[in-house]
């Protein structure tokens, strides 16, 4: 049998995680999708890096990422650098080339995923992006196919680890805000530049991603209301807990009706919430999102949202899916049919 082959772009965090599994769990996975898988190349920005420790061929690496994907003997391009630039363009370019792309890029989805999706109907290829929302918790594909026969009404989630962890570690100890984010950057939780967390760009690019996935429409990151969590205080914590709550950041996606037909309005921002709801008790860097459907009733999806390896467990399973339908010409469900349901501005009725 052929051997699927793999272009991975980006070896950081998750990038090291995906190179590691692939070597750890060969056997299974070959045996899984009944072909092996094969790094083809992995693009990075700096050549020389201490990568020694990866378990691969060190002739692998390159800088050119655009020449990469562009060699006929390419399947599937991983894509995990972030960011919207040259993201974007090299994933059009494999997938109007047929392609299949596995992507964690929350932000370029939560901009721009319409031209990704278009991309992806015109080159007859797959796109996944399970490890772009809430990292290991498998939550994008059941809004994205095992609930496709309901009608899904609301989703509420955790969706940032890093803000989590501080809400969580303010509501244990009784710390203001800047403790709190001192101790998450110290184990290593919030990034050197914790802004995209704490401001609520990072949880508003989830929130459209889903949004997008369980109401069947496309919604995009600046139509997504957002307030960050910075402004929460020791006081307001004290005062939440007085009468049996605790404050989160929350994102919520509501389908509504309006007198045009169905309406979509999504939020982040922080929220108080009685310590009964189901999403109180979520603790530490953990993620957590709860969904609501017609038929199905309440759904809650719980775990490790961020981090290399959970993050890259998502990757892994998107490729399996992904060199599974390269081998029998089966593929991805669309999304390049969404309709476009009126999003309404919070405050707007
Ligand atoms: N900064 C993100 C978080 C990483 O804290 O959740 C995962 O997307």
């Amino acid at each position: 049998t052929r051997s699927v082959r793999l272009a991975l772009l980006g070896c950081g965090t998750v990038g090291s995680e995906v190179v590691r599994l692939l070597h750890e769990q060969a056997a299974d996975l070959t045996a899984r999708i009944g072909a092996p898988l094969e790094l083809a190349g992995i693009a990075v920005r700096r050549l020389g890096r201490e990568r020694g420790d990866l378990p691969v061929d060190p002739s692998l690496f390159t800088t050119d990422a655009l020449s990469l994907i562009k060699r006929d003997d390419v399947d599937v391009v991983i894509e995990v650098v972030g960011g919207i630039e040259p993201a974007r363009s090299w994933l059009i370019e494999s997938l109007r080339a047929g392609k299949s792309v596995v992507t964690a890029n929350k932000a370029l989805l939560a901009e721009d995923g319409g031209t990704l999706h278009a991309a992806a109907a015109e080159g007859g290829a797959d796109l996944y992006y399970e490890a772009s929302v809430a990292g290991a918790i498998p939550l994008l594909r059941p809004l994205r196919e095992s609930l496709h026969g309901d009608r899904v009404t609301q989703v509420t989630g955790i969706v940032n680890g890093t803000t989590n962890f501080i809400l969580s570690s303010m509501a244990a100890t009784g710390a203001g805000f800047d403790e709190a984010l001192e101790e998450a950057t110290e184990l290593g939780y919030a990034e050197a530049d914790p802004t995209a967390d704490v401001e609520g760009f990072d949880a508003a690019a989830k929130a459209a991603i889903l949004a997008s996935l369980a109401f069947h429409t496309r919604v995009t990151a600046a139509d997504v209301f957002r307030e960050g969590m910075t402004g929460v205080t020791a006081g307001d914590m004290a005062s939440a807990k007085e009468m049996g709550c605790t404050i989160k950041l929350l994102c919520i996606a509501q389908r509504g009706s309006g007198v045009e037909g169905d309406t979509v309005s999504v939020r982040v921002h922080p929220a108080m919430i009685p310590l009964s709801h189901p999403l109180a008790g979520v603790g530490d860097a953990f993620n957590a999102v709860f969904v609501e459907a017609e038929a199905a009733g309440p759904l809650m999806f719980y775990g490790r949202g961020a981090g290399g390896r959970p993050t890259a467990s998502a990757v892994l399973g998107d490729i399996v899916a992904a060199a599974r339908n390269k081998l029998t010409g089966t593929r991805a469900p669309s999304e390049s049919n969404y309709a476009s349901l009126a999003v309404r501005p919070i405050g707007e009725s």
